[in-house]
C-alpha cells in the first residue's frame, strides 16, 4: 500500500484556555492525489481541525497523530509544516496591513525555497510566475500592488488564497469553508482556479458546510462531522444526501 497523503489517527483536540475538549478522536486518511470533502453543522469542529492541523496556537493536542506523507508534523513549527508541502486557507483570512501581496507571496515563496534547500528566485522570474498564475484568477496588477486581504471583499480575498496555493505548489491543501461569502462569479473562479491545481501528486481538503461548493469541486470522498468526529463516509453522493435529510439525520451517529 502506497503511503496516504494525510493520515489523521485518532486525533484529540481541546481549547487551551478553556480545556474543552472539541475534537473527540477524529480518525481520516486523504490517498494521494485525491480530493476529500468534510461536511457538517456550524460548530461541529471542523475549522479547529484545520487549525490543529496547521499549529495554530491554543490548540492543544491530547490525544493522537497528524501523518503528512508518512511523516508526523505534530513536532513542526508552522513555517516547517508550509515547507514540507502543508498549504491551508482559513475561513478568515489575516490582513497584513502595510504589505503589498505581491511582496508578501515573494518572502513565501522564496521562505519556502529556502527551508527546502533551493535558490531565492529572483525578481524577474518571480513576477512571471505571479503573472501567469494571477492572470488565471482575474486577479490584476492593482490588487497585487494593495496590501494582503486589507480591505480585500470576500472574493478577492479567497482568490489571493488560490494565488498562494498555485505559487507554493503544495502537495497536501487545506481550504477551510472557502464558499463562504463568494457570490456565483467568484465561486466559479476560486473552484476553477482549485480544480486547474488538482493532480497526482497534490491531495487536497476542501471544508465547507454547503454542498453547493462540491458541485464545482467535484470530491473523491466525503466525510460527515459531528460533535468532533467523522460519523460517516462516503462517495460524492453523500453531500447531496446530507443536503435532502439535514445534519439532523447523521447526529448521534458512531463513528
Ligand atoms: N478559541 C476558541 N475558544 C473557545 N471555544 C472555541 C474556540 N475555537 C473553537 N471553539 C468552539 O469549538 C466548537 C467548534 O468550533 P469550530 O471548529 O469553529 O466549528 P466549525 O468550523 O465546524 O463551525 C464551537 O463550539 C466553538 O465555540
Ligand atoms: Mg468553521
Amino acid at each position: 500500500m502506497t503511503t496516504p497523503m494525510l493520515e489523521i489517527r485518532d486525533l484529540h483536540v481541546r481549547i487551551e484556555d478553556e480545556g474543552t475538549e472539541i475534537l473527540k478522536g477524529v480518525n481520516l486518511t486523504v490517498p494521494r492525489g485525491e480530493v476529500h470533502a468534510i461536511m457538517g453543522r456550524n460548530g461541529s469542529g471542523k475549522s479547529t481541525l484545520s487549525y490543529a492541523i496547521s499549529g495554530r496556537e491554543g490548540y492543544e493536542i491530547t490525544e493522537g497523530d497528524v501523518l503528512l506523507d508518512g511523516k508526523s508534523i505534530l513536532d513542526m513549527e508552522v513555517d516547517e509544516r508550509a515547507a514540507a508541502g502543508l498549504f491551508l486557507a482559513f475561513q478568515y483570512p489575516i490582513e497584513i496591513p502595510g504589505v503589498a501581496t505581491m511582496t508578501f507571496l515573494k518572502a513565501a515563496m522564496n521562505a519556502q525555497r529556502k527551508a527546502r534547500g533551493e535558490d531565492e528566485l529572483g525578481t524577474p522570474e518571480f513576477m512571471k510566475e505571479v503573472r501567469n498564475a494571477a492572470a488565471g484568477l482575474s486577479i490584476d496588477n492593482e490588487m497585487l500592488k494593495r496590501a494582503l486581504n486589507v480591505g480585500f471583499s470576500g472574493g478577492e480575498k479567497k482568490r489571493a488564497e488560490i494565488l498562494q496555493m498555485a505559487l507554493l505548489k503544495p502537495k497536501m491543501c487545506i481550504l477551510d469553508e472557502t464558499d463562504s461569502g463568494l457570490d456565483i462569479d467568484a465561486l466559479k473562479v476560486v473552484s476553477d482556479g482549485v480544480n486547474a491545481l488538482r493532480g497526482p501528486d497534490r491531495s487536497m481538503l476542501v471544508i465547507t458546510h454547503y454542498q453547493r461548493l462540491l458541485n464545482h469541486i467535484v470530491p473523491d470522498r466525503v466525510h460527515v462531522f459531528a460533535d468532533g468526529r467523522v460519523v460517516e463516509s462516503g462517495d460524492k453522493d453523500l453531500a447531496l444526501e446530507l443536503e435532502s435529510k439535514g445534519y439532523a439525520a447523521f447526529d448521534g451517529k458512531a463513528a
